[in-house]
C-alpha cells in the first residue's frame, strides 16, 4: 500500500525534486542503513507464514507487490514467535459484551465532545513534522518520542493518577505511555487509544537523516491521541477502567513497537478490554466520511464504534479492507485482543503522498480529523465506565 509511493517517487525525481536519497530507488541507494541487512522473521501476510529474511528483501517485496497491482505490507515478527499460539485463557475471558452495551455517556459527552480543538491537532502535526523525521533508529525518532512524552507531562501536572513512561525497544525509538488510572473494581481493565509516532521515507531506506515529515502517517494521530487525553483531563473525567494513551515506535519497520506491547501485556495476562488504533486522520480523500477497516479487527468492536459514529460523531461512515497487517492495531489482533481501525478514507482515496517528502501539513484538513477526535472521545469515555 505504502509502496504505492514508490511510483510517485520517480516522478518527483524527473521534476527536478532534489532530496538526498530522494532519486534513488536502488536498495544500496543514499543513507542504506546496516539494519537492511538484517535477517528478521518477517510475516508478509500472504498465508504462506513468517520466513527469515533480510529486512531489505521485505521491502523489495513490497515494492514489486504494489508494481504487480496488490498491497505489500509486512510485520516483523522477529523476537515474537510465541505470539503463534492461541491466547491465554486470562485474555479472552475479560473480552466486553458490546452487543447488549448500553451507552451511557451522553451527558458527559454533551459538555467533553465540545472542548475539544482541531487546531491543537493541527499544532502538533506542525511541530511534529516539522523535524527532519521520526525514523525508529534516528536521534530524531528518539528526540520526537521524548517530545510526545513531554505533551502528555504538561497536560497532566498536578495529577496524581496520571503516569507517563517510555516503553523501549531493542533499537533506539522508545514508545510512549501515558495512563490515567482506573478507580475501583476495574481499575485493572485497560482501554486504550494509540497511534504510530515513527516515520519514514521509502526511497531513503535506512538513511538516519532522510525526510520524512509524515504530517498525515502519523502526526495526525498522535495529535488526535493527545488532544483526546487533553480533553479527558481537563473535563476531571475519572474512568473506572484504567485508560492508557499510546504512540508507537517503529511501526513503519513492520509495527514493532506496537508488537512487542502487545505481547508483553499478553504475557503478563494484562486485560485489555479495547483497543482504537488512529492512523492518518486529515486528508479527506474520499469525502466527508470515516472508513473502518475490516480485517485484523474484532467485527463486534467495530460494531460498537460504529454505534458510537451514529449516536455521538453523525458523520457518514464505510468499510474497507487493508488486505494486510497495514497497521498497530493487527499487533493487538494478533495477541488475541479487540482492536478497531477507523481511518481517514477508502483505499482507493487515501493520501498518495505518505511515505514521501511531500506528506506535508498544507494538504491536510483538520476538520475532517474532527470525527476522529469526537470518536475517540466518545470510544475512551463509554468503555471506561462499568
Ligand atoms: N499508515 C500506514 C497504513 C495505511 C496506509 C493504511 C494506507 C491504509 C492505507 C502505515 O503507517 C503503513 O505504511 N504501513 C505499512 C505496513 C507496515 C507493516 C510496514 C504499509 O502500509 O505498507
Ligand atoms: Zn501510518
Amino acid at each position: 500500500m505504502s509502496y504505492f509511493s514508490l511510483g510517485i517517487i520517480l516522478v518527483s525525481s524527473f521534476s527536478g525534486i532534489a532530496v538526498a536519497g530522494e532519486s534513488s530507488l536502488h536498495l544500496h541507494g543514499v543513507g542504506y542503513g546496516p539494519e537492511m541487512d538484517e535477517v528478521r522473521l518477517i510475516d508478509r501476510g500472504d498465508g504462506t507464514g513468517p520466513k527469515m529474511m533480510k529486512l531489505k528483501d521485505a521491502f523489495q517485496y513490497s515494492k514489486m507487490a504494489h508494481e504487480a497491482g496488490r498491497c505489500g505490507g509486512f510485520m516483523d515478527l522477529t523476537g515474537q514467535p510465541e505470539l503463534n499460539g492461541p491466547p491465554p485463557v486470562e485474555v479472552e475471558s475479560f473480552k466486553l459484551n458490546l452487543e447488549d452495551r448500553a451507552l451511557t455517556q451522553g451527558a458527559y459527552l454533551e459538555s467533553s465532545l465540545a472542548l475539544l480543538d482541531a487546531s491543537r491537532v493541527s499544532d502538533t502535526v506542525k511541530q511534529l513534522s516539522s523535524n527532519r523525521n521520526r525514523y525508529y533508529r534516528s536521534s530524531y525518532g528518539v528526540q520526537a518520542a521524548h517530545w510526545i512524552a513531554g505533551q502528555f507531562r504538561e497536560l497532566s501536572r498536578n495529577r496524581t493518577d496520571v503516569k507517563v513512561e517510555l516503553f523501549s525497544h531493542s533499537f533506539e525509538q522508545p514508545s510512549v505511555i501515558a495512563s490515567i488510572a482506573g478507580q475501583g473494581p476495574h481499575q485493572n481493565e485497560i482501554v486504550v487509544i494509540g497511534g504510530h509516532e515513527d516515520s519514514i521515507n521509502q526511497s531513503a531506506f535506512g538513511s538516519r537523516e532522510m525526510l520524512a515529515p509524515g504530517a498525515d502517517d502519523n502526526a495526525s494521530g498522535v495529535g488526535t491521541v493527545l488532544e483526546i487525553f487533553r480533553v479527558l483531563i481537563q473535563s476531571g473525567f475519572k474512568p473506572d477502567r484504567t485508560l492508557m494513551f499510546m504512540t508507537y515506535a517503529g511501526e513503519e519497520v513492520g509495527l514493532l513497537g506496537s508488537q512487542d506491547i502487545a505481547n508483553r501485556f499478553r504475557n503478563e495476562g494484562k486485560s485489555v478490554v479495547a483497543v482504537m488504533q488512529i492512523d492518518m486522520t486529515s486528508f479527506p480523500g474520499s469525502g466527508n466520511q470515516v472508513v473502518f477497516i475490516t480485517d485484523n479487527v474484532s467485527t463486534e468492536l467495530t460494531r460498537f464504534s460504529q454505534k458510537l459514529m451514529d449516536v455521538y460523531v453523525k458523520v457518514r461512515w464505510g468499510t474497507d479492507r487493508c488486505g494486510y497487517a497495514c497497521s498497530d492495531h493487527a499487533s493487538w489482533n494478533r495477541a488475541g485482543y479487540s482492536a478497531v481501525m477507523p481511518f481517514e478514507a477508502t483505499m482507493s482515496a487515501y493520501n498518495r503522498d505518505i511515505h514521501t517528502t511531500r506528506d506535508l501539513i498544507g494538504k491536510l484538513d483538520f476538520n475532517h480529523g474532527l470525527a476522529f477526535l469526537r470518536l475517540g472521545l466518545a470510544f475512551m469515555s463509554e468503555l471506561s465506565m462499568n
